[in-house]
């Protein structure tokens, strides 16, 4: 066992979570990086020990009980306590209001907010008990309203609702809780948004570059500088904020 601190970051396999568990271990953190199936986070793991810190990848859905239960047990039996938690696991099941499904609302719902609400909750015992924690969740530009995302747009305003609630809860155990609120970064998920248009991926982010004031998409590293901040010993009187990290001051 070491001193160092423990995170936790889902959907950590690939795209914005991956990017953050590589920056995270730079800063010397040791990580757990969760996602779906436990096969996918090998690429992301083996980057993080790459850094020299320790990591484990564990198979887990974030909106059942069940799995964050057993996911916190192997992370307090193989790496320790864990006080620092990204909630970044997420889906899109974009629809105009009127073709979208019971499903598609209840999967957003569940992995966005039942997830963030479960991790966190199991995360904040570890973090009472250590008397420090931080916690960043991903928000979205969407929170400003976005077509064809009723579900999403809904969930991650619920992210900022949740995250300023925490940050009141929490303070008094030197605990912070922070969101993140990218907009348009170059990943697997615009991939697929970019196939349901029928736009090819590279015509897709050079549209969307063209409303961007900096005239560039974002990359992962975007996001996970952000995190790094939130995260950082340094970030202790910082609580219950939203960053846009969105090129611009909107969507
Ligand atoms: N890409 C963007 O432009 C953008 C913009 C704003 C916000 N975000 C948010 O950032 C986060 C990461 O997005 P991304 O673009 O890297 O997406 P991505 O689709 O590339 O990666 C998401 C990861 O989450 C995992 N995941 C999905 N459901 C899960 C579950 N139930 N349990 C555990 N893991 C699960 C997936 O397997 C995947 O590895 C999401 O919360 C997303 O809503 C992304």
């Amino acid at each position: 066992m070491t001193n160092r601190r423990i995170a936790i970051v889902t959907g950590g396999a690939r795209g914005i979570g991956a990017a953050i568990a590589t920056r995270l271990a730079a800063q010397d953190r040791d990580v757990a990086v969760l996602d779906l199936d436990e096969s996918s986070t090998r690429e992301t793991v083996e980057a993080v020990r790459a850094a020299g810190v320790r990591a484990i990848g564990i198979g887990a859905d974030v909106s059942r009980t069940a799995d964050v239960e057993a996911a916190f047990a192997r992370v307090v039996e193989d790496l320790g306590a864990p006080t620092i938690l990204v909630n970044n696991a997420g889906i899109l099941r974009d629809n105009l209001l009127f073709k979208m499904t019971d499903a598609d609302w209840d999967a957003v719902v569940a992995v966005h907010l039942r997830g963030a609400f479960l991790m966190s909750r199991a995360v904040q015992r570890h973090q009472v008990e250590a008397q420090w924690g931080r916690i960043v969740s991903l928000s979205s530009t969407s929170a400003l309203g976005n077509r064809g995302q009723a579900n999403y747009a809904a969930v991650k305003a619920g992210i900022q609702g949740f995250t300023k609630t925490l940050a009141i809860e929490l303070g008094r155990y030197n605990v912070t809780a922070n969101a993140i609120a990218p907009g348009f970064i170059a990943t697997d998920m615009l991939r697929q948004t970019a196939e349901r248009m029928k736009v090819p991926f590279e015509d897709f982010l050079a549209g969307a570059a063209k409303e961007i004031p900096v005239a560039r998409v974002g990359q992962p590293e975007d996001v996970a500088e952000a995190a790094a901040f939130f995260t950082s010993d340094a970030a202790s009187f910082v609580s219950g904020q939203v960053l846009y990290v969105a090129g611009g001051p909107k969507a």
